[in-house]
């Protein structure tokens, strides 16, 4: 059998994780994966749903492109009302950034993206032939200098992607006065913003900053940002349920699109997402899992503190992506670390230049229950304290 592979599908970088969850045995302790535990998911309020769902004929029918408004509608308190803005239900915030990436960016152009950056969105420029410049989140302050040198010098740039709120990898939260430095950079420059949002709601104490699609409305700047949330780090991500908000010339042809790609959302889980929502246990829910989220990250946080790791604070999210004790030894560590029956994933995974050695970790702290990841946060000090 002969035939041609598009060269883009060819190129699909492996995902980065890959060789570390080759070294998964069982029993083995797993702080790599960004997956919430199981014990964080209302399955029961989920159950009933479902149920619900599957009496209601809606959920076996076709629906429109867009999403179903019933679910548009039970989602307000979590979206943006921004004027003149419009909302698409996606398949995750992933199909999210696939299809703003699509619609706005065309074959040759050039992407920013964070550096540690989510891999996922490596796979989606290299199928739609989009080049990538890398902006450094080391700080925000080396976000904006990097963001602001790149729109002053490339005429190619389709546009900017962007977790301003306990992103993925590093745990990073931008402050209004941050959000606000990088649209007057993208205004200037006319350059569209992808805010990728999934995490929003995993605050620990207090709310996040403004979304930047919030903020360009209130500040009356005339620039596209299209804005990215998901259900799967609040309800559950089998059940594939995002939105994008944004200008609606834009998402009606992300709407298009999309229709190309799948037509609609998958109804059924529109159906059980929307029964959850209308049951009210969506908010006492988060209410529990912030409570558990905020005590798993102090205690884990502690333990590594305590043998010299920094950069531990986040104020909500999964992650933290702690930089190691001065003193620890780089060759050999994560096999070290395995072999103390944990999986971590290196810094290095997430960087745009995966060969160089990174001094930093990824670490989710909502992938075990939260006794056990202060028991594996005590294993972990002590496999890093003895590597120097
Ligand atoms: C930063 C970021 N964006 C998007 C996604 C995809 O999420 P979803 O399950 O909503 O497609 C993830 C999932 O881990 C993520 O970390």
């Amino acid at each position: 059998m002969t035939y041609s592979l598009n060269p883009n599908v060819l190129n699909l970088p492996a995902n980065p994780l890959r060789r570390i969850f080759e070294q998964a045995r069982p029993g083995m302790i797993n702080l790599a994966s960004g997956h919430p535990n199981p014990v964080y998911c209302d399955s029961a309020g989920l159950e009933a749903a479902s149920q619900l769902a599957a009496q209601d004929q809606s959920s076996w029918r076709y629906g429109a492109s867009s999403g179903d408004p019933d679910l548009i509608e039970a989602l307000s308190p979590w979206l943006t009302h921004a004027d003149n803005t419009s909302s698409l239900i996606t398949s995750g915030a992933q199909q999210g950034i696939f299809l703003a990436c699509q619609a706005l960016g065309q074959s040759g152009q050039t992407l920013l993206v964070p550096d540690p950056v989510y891999p996922a969105v490596l796979s989606v420029a290299v199928l739609l032939g989009l080049d990538i410049m890398p902006y450094r989140v080391s700080s925000v302050s080396a976000a904006l200098e990097d963001v602001k040198a790149t729109t002053e010098t490339q005429s190619n740039l389709c546009a900017i992607y962007v977790l301003p709120t306990f992103a993925n990898p590093n745990g990073d939260t931008w402050s209004l006065e941050e959000r606000d430095a990088l649209l007057d950079i993208c205004a200037a420059a006319n350059l569209p913003i992808i805010e990728d949002d999934p995490y929003r709601e995993l605050w620990f104490q207090t709310t996040p900053p403004a979304r930047l699609i919030e903020r360009a409305a209130e500040r009356g700047l005339d620039l596209p940002v299209l804005s990215l949330g998901s259900l799967s780090k609040i309800v559950a991500p089998g059940l594939r349920v995002g939105w994008v908000q944004g200008p609606i010339a834009l998402v009606s042809a992300m709407t298009a699109a999309r229709q190309a790609a799948d037509l609609q959302p998958n109804s059924l889980a529109q159906r059980v997402a929307l029964h959850y929502l209308l049951s009210g246990s969506l908010e006492p829910h988060l209410a529990k899992v912030r409570g558990e989220y905020a005590q798993a990250h102090h205690d884990f946080a502690s333990e590594l503190e305590n043998v010299g790791f920094t950069r531990l604070a986040v104020a909500g999210g999964m992650f933290v992506m702690p930089h190691l004790p001065e003193t620890t030894r780089l060759e050999g560590l994560i096999e070290h670390i395995n072999a103390e029956g944990l999986l971590v994933a290196p810094g290095s995974a997430f960087a745009i230049d995966t060969s160089t050695p990174s001094r930093q970790l990824r670490l989710c702290f909502a992938s075990l229950p939260r006794q056990d990841l202060a028991k594996a946060g005590k294993k972990l000090a002590k496999a890093v304290e003895t590597w120097s």
